[in-house]
């Protein structure tokens, strides 16, 4: 269907290196858009534009550490400079810390906060901006997480970026429906990346998430492509304000 292609547009993927990152800029580029890869670590960078390469799809990188909020606004107009305008935005880039609250220092809940939510409406406020001059419309995908509507046990600043994040997609929604810049974001289920990759070799916690997730498995990034091609295309024009979870109907169960 031609409403879910993406030629001729643009999309800037934060932690697009690896992990869900790079399997959704995969996807976003197999549907026709040109990407841009933002993370810290340039080899990671390197590596994986090299890889995304063979969609045949323009493929820019840019190293940057998105903790230095001030730093956002001047980091994406030199992306619009060297890359071209951007069309489409993927706030995946994200961390945690965890510990008991108790024990967790004001330096571990600021780190998180200032990764997973004030750099998300740092670098969305740069992208609006930039679409409402030029009087272009805009999609933006949020990561959100289970952890947006559930909490879990020492993972309080986590918990409190991602529900951060499912109000913050719906505060923007609505500031921004009348210039037509969409705001969605997608809701993952336990995924197997390198970010859980120690929990996937752990026997007792792998067996936890086969056991608790309706569908018996880990997800892999791949499972995400269908909900952000959709939210990143024609064919979600007249959604937004919307947080679709994409794991295997782990909130569904009791
Ligand atoms: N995996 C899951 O089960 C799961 C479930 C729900 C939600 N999520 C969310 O999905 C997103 C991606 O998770 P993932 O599992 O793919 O993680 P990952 O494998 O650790 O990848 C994280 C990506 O973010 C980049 N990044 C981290 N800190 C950054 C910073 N300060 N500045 C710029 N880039 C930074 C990393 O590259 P560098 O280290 O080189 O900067 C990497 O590209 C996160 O928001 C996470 O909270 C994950």
């Amino acid at each position: 269907m031609d409403t879910f292609r993406l030629d001729g547009r643009r999309a800037l993927v934060t932690g697009g290196s690896k992990g869900i990152g790079a399997g959704l800029a995969r996807g976003l580029a197999e549907a026709g858009a040109d990407i841009v890869l933002v993370a810290r670590g340039q080899q990671e960078l390197e590596q994986t534009r090299d890889e995304l390469r063979t969609t045949g799809r323009e493929i820019g990188i840019c190293a940057s550490d998105l903790s230095q909020t001030d730093a956002i606004e001047g980091t994406f107009q030199q992306i619009v400079q060297e890359h071209g305008p951007i069309d489409i935005l993927v706030n995946n880039a994200g961390t945690t810390r965890r510990s008991p609250a108790h024990e967790l220092s004001l330096e571990d809940w600021q780190l998180v906060l200032e990764i997973n939510l004030t750099a998300v409406f740092a670098l969305s406020r740069a992208f609006a901006r930039e679409r409402i001059s030029s009087k272009r419309s805009g999609k933006i995908i949020n990561i959100g997480s289970l952890l947006s509507s559930t909490a879990r046990q020492d993972n309080a600043p986590y918990a409190a970026s991602k529900g951060g994040i499912l109000l913050l997609t719906k505060a923007l929604s609505v500031d921004w429906a009348p210039h037509h810049i969409f705001v969605n974001a997608i809701g993952p289920g336990f995924i197997n990346t390198p970010l859980t990759r120690p929990l996937v070799e752990n026997p007792e916690f792998n067996e936890w998430v086969l056991g608790r997730c309706p569908m018996g498995r880990w997800g892999n990034p791949k499972d995400l492509t269908g909900a952000a091609v959709f939210l990143a295309s024609a064919a979600s024009d007249f959604v937004t304000g919307q947080m679709i979870y994409v794991d295997g109907g782990w909130l569904a169960r009791f």
